[in-house]
């Protein structure tokens, strides 16, 4: 898709398309760069108020990734008035209207097109400093890499849409998918991550794979700290909710990835799941990894962990280990 549209260059442009990087960033002046992205999906979870917050946590969470303040946001809109009434719309859009307060970033207006699947989303513009981007390309060997948020939520909000998921676990994967990135982000800037990247369609390997594959890296992954909902594995080895899009993923890593023998299948499909509004992975030198890890748990990111590190670049982009 990148490569099909034409090349952008301007001096002012400091984060382009072409680094499948989570966000443009164009500098305004010495100290302010404008941040920009646009994010809008079909509905992952049945209530419409969180399916708000969630869309509003995933557009915001482009933002975050970059080590970016969001400031502003307009809704996007797709929707089938035949089938849907008005209420529900009110409920999705007080969902967003919520959770972009949390982030303290108003939203300024919007657009909606008459469609025939429902779809929302929200283009949010934030700010960062021009020296203090954090791009998906910057990873050094030697990195530790951390992830902010528990993996499954593919699989789960999958098996949600064939009405296979309780109360409690639907509770809890929307509880994940709305969480914002604001925590992680504004730590790793303040302990200077080397990269980051958030985890979304293409699953915890691709979007490593990304940022392997813009740093010149390979990268270890240790697969006993990879944190994940243990729902998800148990859904999986029952079978049939795998989201087409982690098929994807898998079929486009198969060989830039290895597995040591004792990781099954099922785990495999873990790790290979697509995500909606995910954790940020992040790439932080070692000496500050320890303390990094601390003041995630201290300020409530209680699902981070350290997953693995950078290493030199060989012959294949990730190395998944026990
Ligand atoms: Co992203
Ligand atoms: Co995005």
């Amino acid at each position: 898709m990148i490569g099909m549209l034409p090349k952008v260059s301007h001096p002012n442009l400091l984060v382009d398309i072409n680094t499948a990087d989570d966000a443009g960033v164009y500098k305004l002046t010495e100290n302010i760069a404008l941040v920009q992205t646009i994010d809008v999906f079909t509905p992952v979870v049945d209530d419409p108020y969180d399916f708000g917050r969630i869309a509003a946590a995933n557009s915001l969470s482009d933002v975050f990734a970059m080590g970016g303040k969001p400031v502003t946001a307009l809704n996007f809109v797709g929707y089938p008035q035949k089938i849907l009434s008005l209420e529900i719309l009110a409920e999705i859009l007080r969902g967003a209207y919520d959770k972009t307060q949390e982030a303290d970033c108003p939203i300024v207006g919007g657009h909606t097109i008459v469609d025939d699947e429902l779809k929302f989303g929200l283009s949010v513009t934030g700010i960062v400093h021009p020296d203090k981007i954090i791009k998906n390309c910057e990873a050094k060997p030697g990195d530790k890499l951390f992830l902010t948020k528990p993996l499954g939520t593919g699989i789960l909000s999958t098996a949600l849409k064939s009405g296979k998921l309780d109360q409690n676990t639907t509770r809890k994967i929307t509880d994940v998918m709305s969480q914002l990135n604001k925590i992680p982000s504004e730590l790793m800037v303040k302990y200077q991550a080397n990269a980051a990247t958030d985890i979304t369609g293409f699953g915890l390997l691709g979007h490593t794979n990304e940022l392997a594959q813009g740093s010149g890296v390979s990268v270890l992954l240790y697969a006993d700290s990879i944190p994940y909902l243990p729902e998800a594995l148990t859904l999986t080895k029952e079978g049939g909710y795998i989201p087409g899009g982690s098929w994807d993923n898998k079929t486009f890593l198969q060989d830039k990835v290895t597995f040591t023998d004792n990781i099954d299948e099922h785990e495999r499909m873990i790790f290979f799941d697509a995500q909606t509004s995910g954790g940020l992975l992040i790439s932080i030198s070692p000496d500050k990894s320890e303390e990094f890890l601390r003041a995630l748990h201290e300020s409530g990111v209680k699902d981070s962990a350290i997953i693995g590190e950078v290493i030199q670049q060989e012959e294949k982009k990730i190395r998944v280990e026990r």
